[in-house]
């Protein structure tokens, strides 16, 4: 995750490459429930940062595309599992291409999902059946990315039940 970006506008033909692969994401039942607002105007922008609970770094980016689940798409088959549950998947599997595609081009980006939905919603004039998932800040990278420490994948990792040990049970 990047949160500090050069002010480099990204080429258009960068972004469709971006949203073509985005385009590509599973989605339950197929149903494609993601759209995808694409932000470069900066008030639009700096309202975004303050939606998402005042974090700069989000009005900063020379672009922002925010994705979306209409819901109305996985309600139709899925009912409440659909509208609740898939809808946010389907958008975090179209995030997360977002956020590799990013890093294949050169670029660097965030998952921002600390954000008010009904302030997002307003800001993009979303209908209230779609349903913001997350605000993604694109640019070419002004900070080296952190590896932060993650626990270890022994602690995470269970075998055949919850809290029985792979790495006793399995040779590397
Ligand atoms: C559901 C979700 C919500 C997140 N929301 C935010 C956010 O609002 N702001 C932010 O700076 N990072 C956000 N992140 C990024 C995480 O902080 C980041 O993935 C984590 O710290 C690990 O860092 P790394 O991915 O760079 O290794 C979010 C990540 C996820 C998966």
């Amino acid at each position: 995750m990047i949160r500090a970006f050069r002010r480099d506008a990204i080429e258009d033909d960068k972004v469709w490459r971006i949203l073509r692969n985005a385009w590509r994401a599973p989605s339950a039942g197929h149903l494609e429930p993601q759209d995808f607002v694409v932000v470069r105007d900066q008030g639009v922008k700096k309202r975004l940062a303050e939606a998402a609970l005042g974090q700069t770094f989000v009005g900063e980016a020379p672009l922002v595309i925010v994705v979306c689940s209409d819901t109305r798409r996985n309600v139709g088959r899925y009912g409440e599992r659909g509208r609740d549950f898939y809808s946010i998947i389907d958008g975090s599997f179209a995030s997360f291409i977002i956020l590799l595609s990013a890093v294949e081009l050169g670029l660097g980006a965030c998952f921002v999902g600390a954000f008010d939905d009904e302030k997002v919603s307003k800001v993009l004039g979303l209908p209230k059946e779609v349903r913001p998932i997350g605000i993604i800040p694109l640019g070419k990278p002004a900070e080296r990315p952190r590896r932060l420490n993650r626990q270890p994948l022994e602690r995470r990792v269970h075998y055949n039940s919850y809290g029985s040990s792979f790495s006793r049970s399995v040779k590397r």
